[in-house]
């Protein structure tokens, strides 16, 4: 299955208020069926204040009227599902908004009965704070509550208080959040920061990062860089959780899927999430190749270290962006973004493609009057708005995103939408999204692209990644110019050249040498038939 990352707010607007909601990603459905996905994950559609794009819920089971209403969501349940494409639900576990009526009983006082649902503490001996941890959003976790006279633990934005889970009856109340979707038939969820359900007991001190935790394509305060997060995250009782998680998914019917954030671990923290018996999450992100240099010794390195990470019987999924992320196309440029397609839908693993990236779709800069992130805007921080700009549909008015009569749009709409849209880029043999369709409809085709196993290439060098999959007879081999330089490789095998990602010479008999030209991507079958 490739997986469609759907960024709500963003996809498409069913009602003309100028932000996507769930008629808007019914109507983009036909978008994704044409593109060849199996899945959507839908981004938060909860109750919610929206200072955290829907990440702050005040009602889990109910969705947030500007996106839409159950009975619209039943549809889209319906829509996709008659398209072959599975839904996945984003599961926020781990914190909700500080005004839902959990936490607003909470904070009342300190003998209210949901007071434990929450993770209050008093300021350490001597110190300001219960301890040193810092939140993603910059600055410490802890928030003094004046009317019960506590801090309360946020590991995002102050408004986005952390839950007990240690608490069985809260534990209990969000594992009943997993079933009320799946009666409604859910496919999955995607669990946002799935490594953070459980902090220590005892609360103690983070050690400084020595490294600082630089990365330039993780958006994230320096405070939060600064200290390794072993004792507010990744804390291991938390995997009892996950697998009762999987149990509630487990026991229904079909394929219910669990996909993980984890976030910057090693691999064999990674491989832990999958469960010593394959019992945690199905799909733990590995973001280990959003974070890589995009190099070929690199990227072949990393490559490897998945595949031998990855536990038996298990298997990845692979993300070269999401919405908290730089876009691919800013990141590596509209050239190397088509190579970077290219190595995502066929290297070894569940794809996903973040909606606008089969575009080729770049950062757009929004004035800061128009910022919507929070994170951002608490903290003086890097806005991750550039990132979530909407998706535009045609070259018309509001780029087809919103109807033409819509005012005040979201977001702004990305300024080269009069070219780079869907519409346009359907008509054209050569676009980045007909390069998309392509890698799809072969992937698709081919038991060694979907299931088959990984290896480097010993023509893999400095500068062109080189990899082959196999499944059977089936052989494919994928050569990756990562440089704007003209590259020769010798393959030491010959085949059928069934894509470039220039569009122009698939079809043809290739190899053993490939001339490949600047930021050139090519897939060959090798061995066995289609
Ligand atoms: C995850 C989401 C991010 C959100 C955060 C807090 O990291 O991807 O967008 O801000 O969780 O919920
Ligand atoms: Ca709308």
């Amino acid at each position: 299955m490739v997986l469609y990352e759907n960024h709500l707010p963003s996809m498409r607007d069913g009602n003309g208020d100028g932000i996507g909601d769930l008629e808007g990603l019914i109507a983009a459905l036909d978008h994704l069926a044409e593109l060849g996905v199996g899945g959507v994950w839908v981004g938060p559609f909860f109750r919610s204040p929206l200072l955290d794009q829907g990440f702050d819920i005040t009602d889990h089971c109910d969705v947030e009227p500007v996106f839409g209403d159950l009975a619209t969501f039943d549809r889209l349940v319906a829509a996709a599902h008659a398209r072959g494409i599975r839904v996945i639900v984003d599961y926020v576990p781990n914190h909700t908004s500080d005004r839902h009526p959990w936490f607003i009983e909470s904070r009342s006082s300190r003998t209210s009965p949901r007071r434990d649902w929450y993770v209050w503490a008093d300021a350490a001996p001597g110190r300001e704070v219960p301890n040193n941890w810092t939140s993603e959003a910059g600055g410490s976790v802890w928030e003094w509550d004046e009317g019960s006279g506590q801090f309360y633990l946020h590991s995002h934005l102050r408004e986005q208080p952390d839950l007990n889970w240690r608490n069985p009856e809260v534990r209990d109340a969000m594992l009943d959040v997993l079933r009320f979707w799946l009666d409604r038939g859910a496919d999955g969820f995607r669990i946002d920061v799935a490594h953070m359900l459980m902090k220590d007991p005892g609360l103690r001190d983070n050690p400084v990062d020595p490294h600082r935790g630089d990365n330039p394509w993780d958006i994230q305060h320096p405070d939060f860089a600064g200290q390794l997060h072993i004792h507010d995250r990744m804390h291991p009782d938390l995997h009892e959780e996950l697998r009762r998680i999987r149990a509630v998914l487990d026991g229904y019917d079909g394929d219910r899927v669990a996909i993980g954030e984890i976030e910057g671990m090693d691999w064999d923290r990674w491989a832990r999430y999958f469960g010593e018996h394959l019992d945690e999450l199905h799909l733990p992100f590995a973001f280990r190749l959003i974070e890589t240099a995009w190099e070929a010794p690199a990227l072949a390195a990393v490559l490897g270290e998945l595949d031998d990470a990855l536990p038996e019987g298990a298997w990845p999924i692979l993300a070269l962006g999401n919405h908290d992320r730089r876009r691919l196309a800013t990141r590596l440029g509209r050239p190397q973004a088509r190579v970077a397609a290219m190595l995502l839908l066929t290297a070894r693993g569940t794809p996903t493609i973040l909606y606008g990236d089969e575009l080729g779709l770049v950062d757009q800069d929004v004035p800061v009057e128009r910022r919507r992130d929070a994170f951002a805007r608490a903290t003086g921080g890097v806005s991750r708005d550039p990132t979530r700009t909407p998706m535009p549909w045609n070259a018309g008015p509001n780029s087809g995103f919103s109807p033409a009569d819509a005012r005040d749009l979201w977001l702004p709409v990305c300024v080269e939408y009069q070219t780079l849209n869907v519409e346009a880029q359907r008509a054209d043999p050569r676009s980045s999204l007909t390069l998309y369709r392509r890698l799809l409809e072969l992937r698709r085709a081919s038991a060694a692209l979907t299931a088959g196993d990984w290896e480097r290439h010993a023509a893999s060098d400095d500068h062109v990644l080189v990899y082959a999959r196999t499944a059977g007879a089936e052989r494919c081999v994928v050569a990756l110019n990562l440089t704007p330089r003209a590259r020769t490789v010798d393959l030491g095998e010959t085949g059928d050249l069934l894509l470039s990602t220039l569009l122009d010479r698939d079809g043809r008999a290739a190899g053993p040498v490939i001339e490949l030209r600047a930021d050139e991507g090519v897939l060959l079958r090798t061995g066995g038939a289609g």
